[in-house]
């Protein structure tokens, strides 16, 4: 099958957070089974510099944008054969410090960075000389794609257009903006409606791709069901209900040729489930990376992340402040709300001996912190897939998180099934509940033969890409046995 994904991250080319290696890694393993893949993303600051054999592809990008008109070009490279991935090039937009924002603030022209973006996805999509059966969009970024396919089908050469899927990574982010930057789009006003895209008397990217997209998808099953309730739904849970025939909930895998314990060349010390001695070795060594008493029987609770309201940040600095009384250590990677990053660095400086923290985006210490922490704190207020916790299986780390999304559909509480227990999990989004779950880790870390037993079901847990793939795979091929969409208008 030939298909297209498009994407505004992509590892190893840029990343702010889990969709990044969700792409990376799907295109990959989609490769791997056999199928032809493009994936198109921007051109950010320093790719190019980093990827050198990257070349011009010759097909200029130009474009409307409402009232004006902007132009780029497309820039390919093969990492793998049958893998091609093709930037857009559009300096003034894309060759910035951030992705989607500096300083915590979003840049003020996103609304005309991702619609020239969404265009270039549609352009390369329907003008490539190998022109791919399904379009897959992921998030808001790019699913304004959905109504050009749409629209495209009014136009006599419509049978020329891919089938699209969108997956949506989180509901929080819609790309909401002022109804005139509809006018972006250089469509007809009768997509700006309340079953299209406008919502509430702004334009909405994210609901532009619910409403048009030919499949939606989510990253679990939980989450998929999550986002059609009024608490969860981000105010679209009802075109999702209206849409839910075309929704399906697909776990995220993990690539494991990235994150392992045996070859990995972030990691001081190697080790598996048979030989845990590196693990501790990579505790040792994370104590004195973090100027943390170096002391073996202490438990080390690791938690890495974006510093925003989902994860649940708030709750875990209540619990922390009720827990540091206790014999625990704690080390935190993350960036994110200036509040947040304030708190704990405040928490770090009154507990200096339990309590360190380290403020940034840094891979090779992510993979450190995993391996070297004893349990992994995610208590997200809600979460459509997570990757740091099936990692934390992996790494031999035991996750502590709240039962929400795909938190709850990856983690196995003992409570949920004894010989498999591989986790923690909590319910209740409060401080105390949040505790209670790290008294019981507590109590665990005090058991060594009940640890060892985790562990030993953490790492065995399977969350390759191979099964992931197979299912977005049927779900185009479901797609394209179905009759086509006829044109409409
Ligand atoms: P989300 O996509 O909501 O941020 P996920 O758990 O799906 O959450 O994925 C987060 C990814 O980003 C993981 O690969 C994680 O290791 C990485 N990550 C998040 N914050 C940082 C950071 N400060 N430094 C390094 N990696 C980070
Ligand atoms: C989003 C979600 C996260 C998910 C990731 C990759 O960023 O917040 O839960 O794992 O996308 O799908």
């Amino acid at each position: 099958m030939n298909i297209f994904l498009a994407s505004s991250e992509v590892h190893p080319y840029s990343k702010t957070g889990g969709l990044a290696d969700m792409v990376g890694a799907l295109g990959k393993t989609m490769v791997q089974a056999g199928h032809r893949v493009g994936v198109v993303t921007p051109l950010y600051l320093g790719v190019r510099e980093r990827f050198p054999r990257m070349m011009r592809l010759g097909l200029p990008l130009d474009f409307p944008l409402g009232m004006n008109r902007a132009s780029g070009e497309a820039w390919s490279l093969e990492p793998m054969e049958g893998l091609t991935v093709y930037f857009v090039d559009q300096p003034a937009l894309f060759q910035r410090s951030g992705l989607y924002e500096q300083y915590g603030i979003d840049y003020a022209d996103n609304a005309e960075r991702f619609m020239f973006f969404s265009k270039a996805v549609v352009h390369l999509a329907l003008h490539l000389p190998r022109k791919p059966e399904v379009l897959h969009l992921h998030d808001w970024q790019t699913a304004f794609a959905a109504v050009f396919i749409h629209h495209q089908r009014r136009l006599p050469q419509w049978h020329a257009a891919p089938r699209t899927c969108l997956t949506v990574h989180n509901m929080a982010y819609q790309g909401l903006f002022p109804a005139s930057q509809y006018a972006l789009a250089n469509l007809p006003w009768d997509y700006f409606v309340p079953d299209g895209v406008e919502f509430y008397g702004q334009t909405n990217y994210l609901k532009a791709g619910i409403a048009f997209a030919d499949l939606l998808a989510t990253v679990s099953p939980r989450y998929a069901r999550e986002i059609t309730t009024p608490e969860y739904g981000c105010g679209l849970d009802g075109l999702l209900r209206h849409r839910s025939a075309a929704l399906s909930g697909i776990l995220n895998g993990v690539d494991y040729d990235e994150w392992n314990t045996t070859k990995n060349p972030c990691l001081p010390y190697p080790y598996s489930v048979n030989d845990l001695t590196g693990k501790s070795a990579n505790k040792r060594e994370l104590q004195r990376e973090f100027g943390l008493p170096e002391i073996g029987d202490v438990p080390l609770f690791g938690s890495i992340g974006r510093l925003v309201d989902q994860k649940g940040v708030d709750i875990m600095l209540g619990a922390l402040e009720q827990m540091l009384g206790a014999n625990l250590q704690f080390v935190l990677l993350g960036a994110g709300m200036p509040r947040f990053e304030c708190a704990f660095r405040a928490l770090a400086s009154r507990f200096p001996s339990q309590v360190a923290v380290r403020i940034g985006f840094d891979q090779a210490l992510s993979h450190r912190i995993e391996a070297g922490s004893d349990f992994f704190l995610m208590p997200s207020r809600f979460e459509p897939c997570g990757l740091n916790q099936m990692y934390s299986l992996r790494y031999g780390t035991i996750p502590v998180v709240r039962a929400t999304g795909g938190l709850d559909d990856t983690v196995i509480d003992i409570r949920d099934d004894r010989d498999r227990a591989n986790g923690i999990k909590f319910s209740v989004y409060s401080s105390p509940a949040l505790a209670k779950a790290i008294r019981k880790a507590l109590a665990l870390y005090a058991e060594p033969e009940l640890l060892q037993w985790f562990r030993r079901n953490a790492m065995a847990a399977d969350f390759s890409w191979e099964w992931t793939a197979k299912q977005y795979v049927a779900l185009y091929e479901r797609m394209l046995a179905t009759a086509r969409p006829q044109p409409t208008g």
